[in-house]
Formats: C-alpha cells, structure tokens, sequence
C-alpha cells in the first residue's frame, strides 16, 4: 500500500522542495522500495536537478492523459528506488483549463498508486493556494505544511489554511487529511513549537538552517546524500520515521544504543 504525501506552504522558499526531495531519499532508504518525488510545481522545477536519467514524459504529460501510466514518467536519480516525475511546462493550467479532467486523471492517479507497489509519493506543490493545490491537497492522504519562523511566512501559512480548510468541499466532498507542520530554517527547538501553536498545527518535526544546503545545491546532490550524518540530515530521517509510525531515536538513546551495540559485538566477536 502507497501513501500520497503532499508538500505545501503557505509561501515561496520555504524549503517544500528541499523537504520534498530530501523525505523521498529518506523514505527510499527506510522503506526499500520506489519512492517518487513528483515535480508538481511548473513554476519551480526544482527537483528536477536531481534527475540523472530523464524519462520520455513528465507529469504534465500524465495530466494531459499522454502518458497513460505513471511508470512512463518515471526519472532515475543517483539514489537507489529514488525516482522524480519531471515537470516539463511552465503551467500546469495551460494543460487544460477545465479542472474537472486534470480531477479524473488525478483521481484515476490515486486509485493507481494506492493499488501500486509505490512505498510512497511525494508532491511538491507550487507555493500559496491555487486551485490545483487544493486538488493536491484532496487527494492526499498526508498533508505537510512547512513553514518559517518569519512572521510574514505564518501569516501566508495561516491564510493558506483557512483557504484550503474552507475551499471546494461542494465539488471534492473530502475534508484535507493528515494535516501536520514541518518548522524549517530554524535556530531552536521552541522556534518550532512556538510556530505549530501559533498555526494550530501538530508539528512533526523541524530542520535546522544550515549553511552547507548552498554547496549541496552547486553539485547537484541531494543533501541527505551528500552531508550522511549532518544534524539536518538527521533531522529529516526523524521526520520520515514519525510519518512511517516509527517513534525517532532521539540523540541521547541513539547514542546510548550504539554503545550498547558496540559492547555486544566486541562480546560476540571476542567470544
Ligand atoms: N534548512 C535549510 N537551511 C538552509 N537553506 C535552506 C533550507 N531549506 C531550504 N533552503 C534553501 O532555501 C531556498 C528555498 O528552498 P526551496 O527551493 O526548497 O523552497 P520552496 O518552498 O520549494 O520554494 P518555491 O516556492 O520557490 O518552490 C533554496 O535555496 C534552498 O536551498
Ligand atoms: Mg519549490
């Protein structure tokens, strides 16, 4: 069974695309099996950096109904059972602007994944509240919201929520499920907290500010990737495993297991 994970904020640069790439390493690594990263967003293509291989369609292509299947659309990235579904137009509404057909092919999207051996999707969405995000959001089961501690990025996170909790449950008789916070780009823990109480949001889990995301993004690497034992790159396998019902091994036990381990093995090995 799939999951459909959504990544949305209420602002642009907020680091949904950073979030986006960086879940999908972690759950390729933790669950073993094909994880897609889908380039949702025309106007940002950013995951498509990652790429190595380009598949022959793209998901504007699967909106369009060109590509019929999803696995057509598939991108190979250096990563093993890590793929990304390019974006390959400026504007996902210039496909058509009639909402209802992009709708079935999004809803004809879910039964597929859902039904398929995906370990899970990821959409990293266009920032703010449009229509196709409300559909992004609809179709999902998880919805990640990252936010900031800037104070204009909370105001843009809270007015994005009204707008998605309010909008289209006349055509889409769904409520938004699995609503949760991620705090990026922070300097202290109860940054985080203080942000997800001011949003009403259950906080899954924050991600430092890291000077090193610049010199990731000169070579092209995802920052999991690149940076392996690097506190953000901790950070986000934290929040893969809380999203997979994994409780995270904070630093303290970690370190206090790897003893533990360290003493097993030099006891078995010995013996
Ligand atoms: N935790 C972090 N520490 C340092 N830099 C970060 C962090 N997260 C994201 N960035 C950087 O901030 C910028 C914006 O991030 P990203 O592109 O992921 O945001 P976005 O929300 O997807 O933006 P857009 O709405 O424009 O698509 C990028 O240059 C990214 O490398
Ligand atoms: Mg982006």
């Amino acid at each position: 069974m799939s999951s459909i994970i959504c990544v949305s904020g209420g602002k642009g640069g907020v680091g949904k695309s950073f979030i986006s790439i960086n879940l999908g390493y972690w759950m390729s690594k933790l669950l073993h099996r094909h994880v897609l990263v889908i380039s949702a967003d025309p106007t940002n293509k950013t995951v498509d950096r990652y790429i190595t291989h380009f598949s022959e369609y793209g998901w504007d292509d699967f909106l369009k109904g060109t590509a019929l299947d999803i696995d057509e659309c598939l991108s190979r990235t250096n990563v093993e059972n890590l793929y990304v579904v390019p974006a390959r137009t400026e504007d996902f509404l210039d496909i058509d602007p009639d909402l209802r057909k992009i709708m079935t092919r999004l809803d004809f999207f879910r039964r597929d994944v859902l039904s398929g051996s995906f370990g899970a999707v990821i959409l990293d969405t266009p920032a703010g509240y449009n229509a196709i995000n409300q559909i992004y959001s609809r179709i999902s089961q998880t919805n990640l919201v990252v936010a900031t501690p800037r104070e204009d990025d909370i105001r843009g996170v809270l007015e994005f929520l009204s707008l998605l909790r309010a909008g289209w449950r006349e055509s889409w008789k769904e409520d938004v499920k699995g609503l949760q916070g991620i705090v990026n780009m922070i300097y202290s823990k109860e940054e985080a907290r203080q942000v997800c109480t001011t949003l009403s949001l259950p906080l899954l889990g924050y991600v430092g500010y890291t000077k090193k995301k610049e010199e990731a993004t000169k070579l092209g690497e995802i920052y999991s990737n690149l940076f392996p034992s690097d506190p953000v790159t901790l950070q986000m396998k934290d929040i893969t495993l809380s999203l997979l019902g994994r409780s995270p091994i904070t630093n303290n036990t970690s370190s206090f297991f790897s003893l533990y381990q360290r003493i097993k093995n030099s006891i078995f090995s010995s013996g």
